[in-house]
This record gives structure tokens, C-alpha cells and sequence, in this order.
């Protein structure tokens, strides 16, 4: 299977990666030409342990690409995935999505038959239902099934936590993306990880009340710390 991972950041990247390590043939695509030259030169953009080795190997036996072409690699994906940044509003705190909608429009301009397309950006809850609408929008002559699939990979551990987490959480609407999913983490799935499939709003909350829990414990901690 081939996907598109748009956004070669840390989880676009540490993603790509490990989905290769999985088998599936992965093209990362980064606005950043700097960023995507720095990978085709081998040279990697952020420090984490063993990814220069993942990155190495399948770029060497041809299962990882980078490039900063979205349409081409769109059109000869099966799944994009959409990895890019949410950073928090300055104001009033809100997690800014320009970036995921702008990604979106780009996707939905590029496609030549029906995708699936899934979120890995942490995203609020009821934003694959705009993505649905952009889609819906821009392009009525395709199905586009939106999934949600948050990531919980922690810097300094993402290539464990990746290939060996806890439950891989998958919103997904339609048989095609939960098909299409279920494909990607199919190693995961052969082995004893939980594959949770849930509607599309439930593993976007899933993401929320994660970070919230493990912000409450930190701040727990911190405070038992003081005290
Ligand atoms: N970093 C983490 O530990 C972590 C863990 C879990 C979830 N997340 C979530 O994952 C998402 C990505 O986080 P990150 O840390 O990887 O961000 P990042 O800033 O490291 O990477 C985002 C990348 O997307 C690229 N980009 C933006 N728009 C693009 C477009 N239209 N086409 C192609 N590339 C585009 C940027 O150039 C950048 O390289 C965020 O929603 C974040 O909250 C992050």
C-alpha cells in the first residue's frame, strides 16, 4: 500500500518511518525545501534516537521518499495522511488549523479518484467533519473518506512508541477507511496491540482527555513535589 504523509515535521516524519518499517511504501512531503533536501541529502532535521537508521534503510531499499511535491504524491497514494502543524492561537489559546485546512484544499485539488484521508495532527473535536465539508465542497465528484488516527508518540521515545503502543485509536465513518487503516498498522494488528476503531468525533476526544490526564498527573506530581 502507498500513502502520503503531508507535513515532515516530527510526527510526519517519525510516522513515515515507522509506516515504512511496517512495509508500506511512504512519501513525505514537506512545504519546507530545506527540510526535504536535508533528508534526501541523509541528513535528518530532528534529534531522535534510531531514526536515522529507520530513515537510512528504507530510503536505501526504497520504501521511504521526500519530496515537496503534494499533487504527485497524492495522486499515487491509496491514504494521506495529514501531519502538520496546530499551534496554539495566540490570544485566546485555540488550536490554529490553518495549516490543516490549508492542507486540505491542497489535497482535495489533487485527487484523481476516491481517497481516504486521515488526520494525525491533533486536531478539536469536530474538525473531520469541516475537512469532510471541505472535501464535500471542493470536490463532489469523489469520495473522500475522513478518518481520524491522533498520535501519541512522545519525543525522545516516538520510534517505540509507535511501532509498540499502548492502542492504536481510529475514527473512522466509512468500511473503505476503516479497511484502509486496518491495513496500515497490519503488523500492530498481527500482534496483541488494540486496534480501537471508534465514530470520528470520539477518537478526536480520545486525544483531548489523553493530553488532559497526563497534563492533570504531571501537574499532580508537581504539586506533591512542592509540597
Ligand atoms: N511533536 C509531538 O510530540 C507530537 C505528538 C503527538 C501529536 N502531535 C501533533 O502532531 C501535529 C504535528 O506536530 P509536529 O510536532 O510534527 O509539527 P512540526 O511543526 O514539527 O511539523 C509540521 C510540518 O508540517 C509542514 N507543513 C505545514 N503545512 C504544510 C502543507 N500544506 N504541506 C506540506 N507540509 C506542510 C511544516 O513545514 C512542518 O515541517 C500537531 O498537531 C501536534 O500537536 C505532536
Amino acid at each position: 500500500m502507498r500513502i502520503a504523509m503531508i507535513g515532515t515535521g516530527y510526527v510526519g516524519l517519525v510516522s513515515g518511518a515507522c509506516f515504512a518499517e511496517f512495509g508500506l511504501d511512504v512519501t513525505c512531503v514537506d512545504k519546507d525545501q530545506r527540510k526535504i533536501d536535508m533528508l534526501l541529502e541523509g541528513r535528518i532535521p530532528i534529534y531522535e534516537p534510531g531514526l536515522d537508521v529507520l530513515v537510512e534503510r528504507h530510503k536505501r531499499e526504497g520504501r521511504l521518499h521526500f519530496t515537496t511535491e503534494l499533487r504527485e504524491a497524492v495522486q499515487n497514494s491509496d491514504a494521506v495522511f495529514i501531519a502538520v502543524g496546530t499551534p496554539t492561537r495566540r490570544g485566546d489559546g485555540h488550536a490554529d488549523l490553518t495549516y490543516v485546512f490549508a492542507a486540505a484544499e491542497e489535497i482535495a485539488d489533487s485527487l484523481v479518484e476516491p481517497i481516504v484521508v486521515v488526520t494525525k495532527s491533533t486536531v478539536p473535536v469536530g474538525t473531520g467533519r469541516k475537512l469532510e465539508a471541505i472535501f464535500k465542497a471542493r470536490r463532489p465528484d469523489l469520495e473522500v473518506h475522513v478518518a481520524s488516527n491522533p498520535e501519541f508518540l512522545r519525543e525522545g521515545s516516538a520510534i517505540e512508541d509507535f511501532l509498540h503502543p499502548d492502542r492504536v485509536v481510529c475514527g473512522v465513518e466509512s468500511e473503505k477507511a476503516r479497511d484502509v487503516l486496518s491495513q496500515c498498522y497490519r503488523p500492530l494488528n498481527l500482534g496483541e496491540t488494540p486496534i480501537l476503531f471508534t465514530a470520528l468525533e470520539t477518537a478526536e476526544l480520545i486525544k483531548y482527555a489523553t493530553n488532559s490526564f497526563l497534563a492533570t498527573k504531571i501537574t499532580f506530581i508537581n504539586e506533591i513535589t512542592d509540597l
